[in-house]
């Protein structure tokens, strides 16, 4: 998955002219040069494409934010961009291989304006390090996702020096900081806030706890202050995120609170209508967490809970750490608690020696759990991860077998519940216009399915929706009622 932050490219922060090392204002020259004064009041700009997950688009926010504060506006264009970054994901081979040949494909850009500062983020860089310079002489800059805050310094110092750096060594705890939002002009309806970084279970097959670390929570009240300056500039919905999210706090060290109380006290926040996170492990679930689904009335009803496999010696494999019964109990407990939720998840097949009879389980879990929705990939072998060398390697045309039944079967689940909700109200956030057709706007239900609504309304409105049509994975609504604490006005006439 590749999202571009597509941040508006004329949102230029207002103190630019007076940037540092980018030219004199006019004035101060004193020169009447038209050229001059033209180039001095164009800042600089920065591109930032971003692949893999919710922690690098959270990840490329900040950056963007960080570089806003050095006075870079953001641009969709990385031709004209002064600073290009690649946030690049790991995960599967495909998602490195992306990275690759987009960074091949800088090169020219490098030999038009060898001025332009090129950079590559993320977890390829954090694995890759150095020898990413060695292997693409044309980038200056790779660092991993602990140096974030670090970027506009590294910046600096390549142009000034036009030496290449590489900074990919893991922070310890007290060095670590949390990198937050702080260009008020970009605070999104819906906002990322990041309460632990890293993983520390090192499922088998997967690469993050070599790319991002170990898993350190971050304190309640940092996170409590980033949710309150986000609320009272905009932020309506808080979507709290960790790797491993729901695990926070389980060190208990000072400063943590349960998770299940951190969720109550983000909730509690004036101005948060909203409380998601993502993605919980199926292990670190505790019945306090659950309840939260019935007593926080702001937390939505879903969740997205990955299961991997529906085969208990394919997960014992993957070393997952519960059996397919337990993550059943999980489901079965919140449905209890709270029948609305809608379940999402993720599912890996061709593991390493899974056999059609572990595949055909993992199709009856998927018949008998009903997700609303499933990500599902097909087993990519990641170098240094413990399922590398497994016997029963599954060939990668059976692998591809597989994930087409799956999705086939998936597809039709989540086209079932699609069609159930026509004729549903539903109360949906609006985030903005619809990509595809300008007389709508597109927001997300509580349940989190993309909800395209006829007429135009600002980011930010509460709407009351009745479903009139789904798609294969978004439903279209017309609206009923703007709900309390509207903050904006609609243009649509049922409004
Ligand atoms: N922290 C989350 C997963 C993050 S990675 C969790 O524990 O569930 C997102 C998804 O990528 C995983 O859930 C898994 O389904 C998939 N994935 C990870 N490594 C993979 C690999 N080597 N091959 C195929 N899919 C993989
Ligand atoms: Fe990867 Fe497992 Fe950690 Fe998720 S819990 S990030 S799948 S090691
Ligand atoms: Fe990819 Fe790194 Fe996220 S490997 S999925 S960007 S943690």
């Amino acid at each position: 998955m590749t999202t571009k932050l597509r941040v508006l490219d004329d949102a230029v922060p207002p103190d630019l002219p007076h940037e540092e090392g980018h030219g004199d204002a006019p004035g101060a020259l004193g020169t009447s040069d038209a050229s001059a004064y033209r180039s001095s009041l164009e800042p600089r700009r920065v591109f930032v494409d971003t692949f893999g997950c919710q922690m690098n688009a959270h990840d490329s926010e900040r950056m963007v934010g960080l570089m806003a504060a050095e006075g870079y506006a953001p641009t969709e264009d990385p031709e004209i961009a002064d600073l290009i970054v690649l946030n690049s994901c790991s995960i599967r081979e495909k998602a490195e291989h992306k990275l690759l040949s987009a960074a091949g494909s800088l090169k020219f850009i490098k030999e038009k304006r060898p001025d332009a500062v090129l950079a590559i983020a993320g977890c390829v860089a954090q694995q890759e390090g150095k020898s990413l310079l060695a292997r693409a002489p044309h980038i200056d800059i790779v660092f991993g996702p602990d140096h974030i805050a670090r970027l506009p310094e590294l910046v600096r110092e390549v142009q000034q020096t036009r030496r290449r750096v590489s900074e990919t060594e893991f922070l310890s705890r007290s060095e670590f900081a949390f990198p937050r939002l702080t260009d008020a002009s970009s605070v999104p309806v819906s906002a990322y806030v990041s309460v632990m970084k890293g993983c520390d279970k090192f499922c088998t097959f997967c690469i993050v706890p070599f790319t991002r670390g170990r898993e350190v929570s971050r304190d309640a009240a940092d996170i409590l202050d980033e949710v309150q300056w986000l609320a009272a500039r905009g932020s309506q919905e808080i979507v709290l995120l960790g790797q491993t999210v729901n695990a926070y706090g389980r060190q208990k060290r000072s400063g943590q609170v349960p998770f299940h109380e951190l969720l109550a006290q983000v909730a509690a926040i004036p101005g948060v209508r909203r409380v998601r996170f993502t993605s919980p492990h199926p292990s670190d679930f505790t019945d306090a967490q659950i309840l939260a689904f019935r007593d926080v009335p702001e937390l939505c009803p879903h969740m997205h809970l990955p299961v991997q496999s529906g085969s208990d010696d394919v997960l014992a494999r993957m070393r997952r750490g519960y059996t397919r019964a337990e993550y059943l109990a999980v489901v079965r407990r919140l449905r209890e608690v709270a029948p609305s939720v809608s379940l999402t998840t993720d599912i890996i097949v061709g593991f390493p020696g899974e056999t059609e009879k572990d595949f055909q389980d993992t199709l009856s879990l998927v018949e008998e759990v009903r997700f609303q929705a499933a990500f599902c990939f097909a087993y990519s072998e990641r170098t240094g991860t413990r399922a590398v060398g497994l016997d029963g390697v599954v060939p990668f045309e059976e692998r591809a077998r597989r994930l087409r039944i799956l999705l086939e079967r998936q597809e039709q689940i989540t086209g079932e519940w699609l069609s159930s909700m026509v004729g549903q109200r539903l109360e949906v956030l609006v985030e903005g216009p619809s990509k595809s057709d300008p007389a709508r706007s597109t927001g997300r239900s509580g349940q989190n399915r993309p909800v395209h609504i006829d007429g135009s309304f600002l980011p930010g409105t509460m709407l009351e929706v009745e479903v009139v049509e789904a798609f294969r994975h978004s439903l279209r609504a017309t609206p009923i009622a703007k709900t309390p604490m509207a903050t904006s006005v609609a243009s649509s006439s049922a409004a």
